[in-house]
């Protein structure tokens, strides 16, 4: 069924915003809402909060903290996988490895785990949850229908 989910390009990937939401529209999506805004160090904390206590954390915050971030929520059809599935795996160089037309293998950095250009929900909830973050005002029911 059509889905919603939350798209992110970081900062090393925004001067490349042109072509990456030309693949958004090539496979499909329809993007919804678009915002580019700076996280804080307080936001970027908040955002991955899952992922508070790895060895990567602190590289991570810093990183998405260094320049603007480009927000989007898209819409289609199995969106959530499907995003997942254009991303291409987390680690850029595995993505150039298994899947060199992805988006982190075309625009991520192979040197830094961190830099890997795009980011994507991993499920329903974490779409809401990310979509809520980056787009307080809609209520949670226009950014689940869209009306
Ligand atoms: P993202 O999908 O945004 O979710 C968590 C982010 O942490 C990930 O992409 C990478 O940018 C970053 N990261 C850095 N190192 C690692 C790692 N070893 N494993 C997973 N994610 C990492």
């Amino acid at each position: 069924g059509v889905q919603r989910t939350l798209a992110l390009i970081k900062p090393d990937a925004v001067n490349r915003a042109a072509e990456i939401e030309k693949v958004i529209t090539e496979e499909g999506f329809t993007i919804v809402e678009r915002r580019q805004v700076t996280l804080s160090q307080a936001d970027a904390e908040t955002f991955y909060a899952e992922h508070k206590g790895k060895p990567f954390f602190e590289t991570l915050i810093e990183y998405m903290t260094s320049g603007d971030v480009i927000a989007f929520i898209l819409s289609g059809d199995d969106a959530v996988a499907r995003w997942r599935q254009v991303l291409g795996p987390t680690k850029v160089s595995v993505a150039r490895q298994e899947a060199p037309s992805s988006l982190r293998a075309r625009f991520g950095d192979p040197g830094n785990d961190s830099k890997n250009g795009t980011h994507g929900s991993d499920s329903l909830t974490s779409a809401q949850r990310e979509i809520k973050f980056f787009f307080p005002d809609l209520t949670l029911e226009a950014a689940l229908t869209g009306e």
